[in-house]
């Protein structure tokens, strides 16, 4: 059964995409318009109707108040945590026999979880936090590889009421310091290291190295995972192992959830802007638990048989909202990689779908567009007929990568959901469902309940096929609530350039049918391979190094990564800009900021373009680098 293509396209806009009877047949929303309409006829019905999939220890009161606009809350009144919907109600019903999650390791070992034995763990684990003091409010640190243990400590801190502040594995010293230090983490829960294409990423080591640049927290919790040689500080580090295996009396296997009012801190996330210090996005606990679960349903068309993977890492909001916990709320099997795609042969991806039956694999551009130099015969010995729908995220899919995923992976009759979010939407926005028709590089349209825009710098939407600033026009509940510890921040990012619309920061343009473009970031933030850093922490880093005076990167398109770095540095007096220094630099910004960051070109000048208040005009870099006038550069850019 294989989709239908229209013959010859002129344009990508034109090229479409048309789903299979059998896709149409079991979709979850057979009539997308339908439910867009049911959605702005009136938006709180809407919403109340989606939380009423949920179960909740009381039903809420408002289910939206927008009296203190721009913070808006969501089903005011109620009370839940998102644990009772990731785990307690499973246990209670045949699900407690289901596969909640299933893992492999870099170098083979496979662990499974049952809920029952999921729930198990985070009850142990919740006991273990609270023994050392964490209550509801308290914020912890997880600064874990892809492992279980990842899974098992978010949801134990979420099930007492504490905050988490998942810090990506693959940050490094000065990026898990400033992030640990905002959050004033009570405990860090982290990992002797990871495997990651077949090396150790020794991440104690890098948490034992950030702890001396701050006021330690009370603790910290290890898991063995590689088995290597770590210091373990007397009365401040606890191995993980040991702290579960305490006598039963201590450390039961029972462990209450937390009540929490529906507005409830439920997570921080740090993220890149436009300044150097990233901004702790904060999430909450009843909101976000149903724009989570709604979208996934929706989108992923997620069923009971399915095996669902995203290969994000935890760590960044893709892996907490769609490997942790909506899948998990909706019940459904989970499977988590350790390790690098291409290890130890560029076929591990396909051999895992085919040895685990996968049925709906969620990924990114950069990982499509790595695979794909490798040629189709890697995933062409596999067999990859369990798949069902495919997804990407992250950054645009150029029309190439996706053609190329949507024959050689999914064998022409996968339908590719090209899902457009944010660490601050929370939730999938701007994406496809299953039945709809699609065009390769768009993520289609808005999702019911979201209103989005293009609009010019009067905030005036432009015509169709114009570019101009993306805007969401209405809140959605699973939206970030402010940023921690500083909200004028909040409202000054986000709410102040056009009034009462969120301002996201990519351009975008829409075409003909309604159908949404995105271009890129608009602000000082670089998509490298997907990842988001602000230029502003990547600066900082380089001036940290003795030899520089003054540095200013930009990022220019790559064909792997979608954006690279290139970096303009100042030397100070006495200093020789050579090849060891651009070596000597690239290392220094791998170690203070993590090897994502390392830039891809590192050039000495010595004078940088600013304007007359002294502000770097990365634009005027830019369009040098690209051997173009300074007018070409998109004039979105400020
Ligand atoms: O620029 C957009 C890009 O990623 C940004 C959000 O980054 P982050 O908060 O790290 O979240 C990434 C995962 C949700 C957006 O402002 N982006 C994300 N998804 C897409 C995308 N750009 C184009 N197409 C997408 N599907």
């Amino acid at each position: 059964m294989s989709n239908t293509k229209t013959p010859q396209p002129n344009t990508p806009q034109d090229e479409v995409y048309l789903p299979s009877a059998e896709i149409i047949a079991q979709a979850n929303v057979p009539n997308p318009e339908a439910a867009r309409k049911e959605a702005s006829d009136n938006l709180e019905a809407y919403w109340a109707r989606r939380a009423n999939e949920l179960e909740w220890y009381k039903k809420w009161d408002t289910v939206l108040d927008d009296s203190n606009k721009p913070f808006y809350q969501w089903y005011v009144g109620g009370k839940t945590n998102i644990v009772l919907n990731a785990l307690d109600r499973h246990v209670k019903t045949w699900r407690r026999n289901k596969l909640a999650l299933i893992w492999e390791g870099e170098k083979g070992d496979v662990r499974t979880f049952s809920y029952h034995a999921l729930n198990r763990e985070v009850c142990k684990f919740a006991n273990v936090l609270k023994s050392m003091g964490v209550s509801k409010g308290d914020r912890v640190t997880i600064y874990m590889p892809r492992i279980p243990e990842t899974v098992i400590a978010m949801l134990a801190t979420a099930k007492i009421g504490a905050v988490h502040s998942v810090v990506y594995g693959g940050f490094s010293v000065e990026a898990l310091h400033g992030r640990i230090e905002d959050s004033e983490s009570k405990v860090i829960i982290t990992a002797d290291g990871g495997n990651m294409n077949g090396k150790k990423i020794e991440l104690k080591k890098i948490v034992d190295e950030a702890l001396q640049r701050t006021a330690a927290p009370e603790n910290v919790v290890v898991v063995k995972h590689l088995g290597s040689d770590v210091t373990m500080e007397a009365g401040r580090d606890y191995w993980y192992h040991e702290l579960m295996n305490l006598p039963l009396t201590r450390n039961g296997l029972r462990c209450e959830t937390e009540v929490m009012d529906a507005e409830d801190p439920l997570f921080i996330l740090y993220t890149s802007g436009t300044t150097g210090k990233p901004k702790a996005i904060l999430h909450t606990h009843g909101g976000y638990s149903v724009g989570i679960h709604a979208t996934l349903k929706d989108v992923f068309d997620l069923k009971e048989e399915d095996r669902w993977w995203c290969t994000a890492d935890p760590g960044w909001i893709t892996g907490h909202s769609y490997i942790v916990y909506a899948p998990l709320i909706a019940g459904a099997t989970s499977f988590m990689y350790e390790g690098a795609p291409t290890f130890p042969y560029p076929d591990r991806w396909w051999t895992m779908i085919e040895k685990y039956g996968i049925t709906v694999f969620y990924s990114t551009p950069t990982a499509i567009r790595g695979l794909m130099r490798f040629g189709p015969s890697w995933p062409n010995r596999h067999d990859l007929s369990s798949l069902r729908l495919l997804g990407s995220v992250g950054e645009p899919i150029n029309p190439e990568a996706w053609r190329w995923f949507h024959k050689n992976i999914g064998k022409e009759k996968c339908p590719i959901m090209d899902t457009w979010w944010q660490t601050e939407t929370g939730m999938f926005m701007l994406s496809p469902m299953p039945v709809m028709k699609l065009k390769p590089g768009s993520a289609t349209k808005p999702l019911p309940g979201i209103e989005a825009d293009v609009v010019n710098e009067e905030g005036i939407s432009v015509a169709d096929g114009e570019e101009g600033f993306l805007v969401l026009k209405n809140p959605w509940p699973a939206m970030m609530r402010t940023i921690f510890k500083d909200p004028e921040r909040y409202v000054s990012t986000y709410w102040t350039k056009f009034p009462n619309m969120y301002f996201v920061g990519d351009s975008a343009r829409r075409d003909k049918d309604g159908y949404f473009w995105i271009i890129g970031r608009v602000d000082d933030v670089i998509k490298v391979s997907g990842y988001r850093l602000g230029t502003a922490e990547i600066e900082s880093a380089f001036v940290s190094h003795q030899s520089v005076a003054e540095a200013a990167v930009i990022g220019l398109p790559h064909e792997l990564k979608g954006v690279a770095i290139h970096a303009y540095v100042i030397l100070k007096s006495g200093h020789e800009g050579n090849e060891q220094l651009v070596e000597d630099l690239r290392k220094h910004i791998a170690h203070e900021l993590g090897p994502i960051a390392k830039p891809e070109k590192i050039e000495f000048v010595k004078v940088l373009p600013k304007t007359r208040s002294g502000k770097i005009m990365r634009r005027v870099l830019k369009a040098r680098a690209q051997g173009m006038s300074e007018g070409d550069i998109s004039t979105l850019e400020e």
